[in-house]
């Protein structure tokens, strides 16, 4: 049986960069360089490097928010920058996506109630209000949240409103792109907690994209280290911190070790 739920190959995304008073002539950067990897059913893999490495280009990418110029991403062995209009819709009810700030999935004008149903109408889904109910108690809203709107919410609880919705039409993956760093530390732990205790009730596969590598030493299976557009390393966690073996990870990793001691 074949057990891998996402299969990247050669992967390769320009942007344009326009013409400006710095930069005169019309350009373009190569953000992503031939990215391969493969993440397989219910592991939680972290995507780790510095700020504009090219983290939530390639979010982007497997969410189909926009396009590669070279390469292949396969889902479920489906190449999903082929599908049709249809096929993408259905594609877009398996995958889900989670953003730092969860102002950004919620609608500041809808009850939350309404925020939960919007995806099940869409989609035509049944059995609405039993989803709801199941979803809420798993992720620790009450019922009584459900008539309240997202200010009267704190940053933690309007991260468990937005991972609702994120799970609402039972995705199979979620790309959650640095979801707890706008949150306090003790509220953060709270929530990287829930995502594994989902991941296992819901057989959910994870991709974690994080600056913060204590953090992603404790949640994932597997580490893919960017830099600057390119995996660098991909290895399960506990090898990847016991022997680093590209320069770049030996980089990160003495970062974090120096930022501990001082
Ligand atoms: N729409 C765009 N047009 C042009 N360039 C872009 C666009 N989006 C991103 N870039 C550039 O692509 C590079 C990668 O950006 P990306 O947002 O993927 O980085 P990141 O690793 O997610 O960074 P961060 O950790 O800060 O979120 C950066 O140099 C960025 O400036
Ligand atoms: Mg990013």
């Amino acid at each position: 049986m074949n057990d891998t739920l996402i299969s990247i190959k050669n992967l390769e995304k320009t942007y344009k960069i326009e013409e400006s008073f710095l930069s005169p002539k019309k350009d373009s950067a190569l953000v992503l360089k031939n990215i391969n990897l493969d993440i397989k059913k219910g592991e939680i893999v972290s995507l780790v490097g510095e700020s504009g490495c090219g983290k939530s280009t390639l979010a982007n990418c497997i969410l189909k928010l926009i396009t590669p110029e070279k390469g292949e991403i396969y889902f479920e062995n489906q190449n999903i920058l082929k599908l049709d209009k249809k096929e993408t819709f259905e594609y877009r009810k398996k995958i889900q996506m989670i953003f730092q700030n969860p102002y950004s999935s919620l609608n500041p004008k809808m009850k939350i109630k309404d925020t939960l149903l919007e995806p099940l109408i869409i989609h035509k889904e049944k059995n609405k209000k039993e989803r709801i109910d199941e979803i809420i108690e798993l992720v620790g809203i009450s019922k009584a949240d459900l008539e309240k709107y997202p200010h009267e919410f704190s940053g933690g609880q309007r991260q468990r409103i937005a991972i609702a919705r994120a799970l609402i039409l039972k995705p199979k993956f979620i790309v959650a792109d640095e979801p707890v760093s706008a949150l306090d530390v003790s509220i953060c732990a709270s929530i990287v907690n829930l995502l594994i205790d989902l991941r296992k009730k819901l057989n959910l596969t994870i991709l974690f994209i994080s600056h913060d590598l204590n953090l992603v030493r404790y949640l994932s299976d597997k580490i893919a280290v960017m830099n600057k557009g390119e995996i660098v390393e991909f290895r399960e966690t506990q090898q990847l911190f016991d022997n680093p073996l590209d320069e770049y990870t030996k980089f990160l990793l003495s970062s974090i070790r120096t930022i501990k001691i001082g």
